[in-house]
């Protein structure tokens, strides 16, 4: 029986999460060191399309699951193919990336998901066509999960590549001109980007012109991390991490855990810490010179990260 197989890689947000949900610039690049895989097989006449996901426990019916992500995914795609009739298929979705912890995991499933139904379809999966397209259906699939998303998560893992982001206009990618080493860490804590996001405009809407000052500072902070990064300016970035998880704490999304565990990276010898995502559990960023990262790496685990990827970010 024929398979048809497509992958995305996880992402992080270097600088200006929550502020691109208000038009501000934000970067992110993909971590390809983690991945989602979607694997499309053609199953017996008349059983169905199911689709099966272990390391969540989920299995999904396409024709009785409405407002399952899952699903969604698969129905957008093969109407995107112009299927009308449910197809006989098995799928199956394996993912390493750390669920609800802020490294695109959803949107990576989402990727991989419509990348092996094209695929399977015989309609390619990759090429700048092809990407947009992959890249509007997930980015429809990540509605169901929040209902504004500023569409950076699925751009990164759709376009693997590294992405200055502002809602609306056309991504933009970056050029790393050094390559730097990324510490990514779990804190362990899930965290809901649909109820921060939403905290985080409730509390807008109360004092929207603090909230548009701090969003400004944000975007700056975002905007002179990438000239940093395309002019190989590496030891920029870790105080530019420090300043806007400052920022983050003023917009009220760290937590005591993020802000224990960012301490113990900066004691450890990173150049700088932030949390990575939408904040209150999830993942924290540090940059550290490479003599320094197995310290901090050590301490981060000793300080009790629940897990932690070392990634070159550039060539
Ligand atoms: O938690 P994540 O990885 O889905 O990141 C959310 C990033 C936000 O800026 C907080 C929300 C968004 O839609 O951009």
């Amino acid at each position: 029986m024929a398979t048809s197989t497509a992958t995305a890689p996880g992402k992080a947000i270097l600088f200006g999460e929550h502020a691109v949900v208000y038009g501000r610039a934000a970067i992110a690049v993909p971590v390809a060191k983690v991945k989602a895989t979607a694997a499309v097989t053609d199953a017996p006449p008349g059983s169905g399309c199911t689709i099966a996901a272990p390391d969540i426990g989920a299995r999904v019916h396409l024709s009785t699951q409405q407002e399952d992500p899952l699903a969604l995914a698969v129905r957008l795609a093969i109407e995107e193919v112009g299927i009308e009739e449910e197809p006989d298929w098995q799928i199956k979705v394996r993912s390493d990336i750390p669920i609800a912890g802020g490294m695109g995991s959803g949107a990576a499933v989402s990727a991989a998901l419509v990348k092996a139904v094209f695929s399977h379809c015989k309609l390619p999966a990759h090429g700048p066509p092809e990407d947009a397209t992959v890249n509007r259906i997930v980015y429809a699939v990540e509605r169901l999960h929040h209902a504004t998303p500023s569409g950076i998560d699925n751009t990164v893992v759709v376009y693997r590549q590294p992405v200055r982001f502002v809602r609306g206009q056309p991504p933009q990618r970056f050029d790393i001109a050094r390559p730097f080493l990324l510490i990514i860490a779990d804190t362990g804590i899930a965290s809901s980007t649909a109820a921060v996001v939403s905290d985080v405009r409730r509390a807008w809407e109360q004092d929207t012109k603090r909230y548009e000052a701090i969003f400004d500072d944000i975007g700056e902070i975002a905007e002179t991390a990438r000239r940093a990064i395309e002019s190989g300016n590496v030891d920029a970035l870790g105080p530019l991490m420090q300043e806007n998880h400052r920022l983050l704490c003023k917009l009220d999304v760290s937590s005591g855990e993020l802000d224990r565990l960012i301490a113990i990276a900066e004691e450890a010898g990173a150049a700088g810490a932030k949390l990575s995502g939408a904040g209150r559990g999830g993942n924290l960023i540090a940059v550290a010179a490479s003599k320094s990262v197995e310290t901090v790496r050590e301490a981060l685990l000793a300080g009790g990260a629940a897990g932690i990827v070392v990634t070159q970010i550039g060539a």
